[in-house]
């Protein structure tokens, strides 16, 4: 930290400040836009923002229910479950997809379905990507004392992917063309991905390659 003038918390003892940042710091999120199917067979959306990916093969994506959710207790019936692709365009509607109601949210929201292929829970049609996903862990989170909470963590293998080919440039997916939103925060900010927020960096492969980055970084500290 460059300087003295530092806001130090210990959050078992509060934040002090107006909002809590935590949710804003470690953001902004991807949101896991989550289809499932009740074990009556009714459809349910919602997102989640405590979401991300966590492994390539398989595929393994996951997200944290906090509090026991409509959600976690389809898929926990189902074992199955659908990531949607949130964008710019579908905004309004995915927000609307959070409401507390008993009502199916995909009409709520006006959102068509799309079947899936390999699992009962339905896909968002407007969205330019889906992920199907099987369930392969549900479990509480725990404190540092050990105790359970009432969060819970849900991991998925994504068993099938549809994309919309206007995504793809010369076969390779661009993230930016889809115009992906991303929680940014406890206020209702989010973040919007357009191609100018991109930047390409390679890692470094090895030994010669990280010298020759750490000489670059020398001769242009700011780059
Ligand atoms: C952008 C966004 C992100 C959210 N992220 C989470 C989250 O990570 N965890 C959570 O428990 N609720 C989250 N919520 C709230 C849920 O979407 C909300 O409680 C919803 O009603 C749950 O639906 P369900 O009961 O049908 O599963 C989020 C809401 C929004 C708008």
């Amino acid at each position: 930290m460059a300087g003295d003038d530092v806001h130090y918390y210990e959050p078992r003892n509060g934040h002090g400040l107006r909002h809590d940042p935590f949710s804003a710091i470690v953001g902004p999120r991807p949101i896991g836009w989550i289809s499932s199917r009740s074990a009556e067979g009714r459809a349910n959306l919602a997102p989640y923002s405590f979401f991300n990916a966590f492994n390539y093969r398989p595929p393994i994506i996951g997200f944290a229910s906090v509090g026991w959710k409509d959600t976690v207790a389809n898929i926990r019936d189902t074992g199955e479950f659908v990531w949607n692709l949130a964008t710019r365009p579908m905004a309004a509607r995915m927000n609307l997809t959070s409401a507390a109601v008993t009502q199916d949210e995909f009409a709520l929201a006006g959102l068509a379905q799309a079947p899936a292929r390999l699992v009962g829970a339905p896909r968002v049609r407007a969205s330019p990507v889906n992920f199907e996903c099987r369930l392969t862990q549900l479990f509480p989170l725990r404190d540092k004392e050990g105790a359970e909470l009432e969060s819970w963590m849900i991991l998925g293998e994504v068993v099938a992917v549809h994309i919309d080919r206007a995504m793809l440039v010369n076969g390779v997916y661009d993230t930016a063309r889809a115009h992906p939103i991303l929680r940014a925060g406890g206020l209702g900010r989010y973040a919007g991905i357009t191609e100018d927020a991109m930047f390409d960096m390679n890692r470094p492969a090895g030994d010669e390659d990280a010298a020759a980055m750490v000489r670059a970084l020398d001769a242009a500290p700011d780059a």
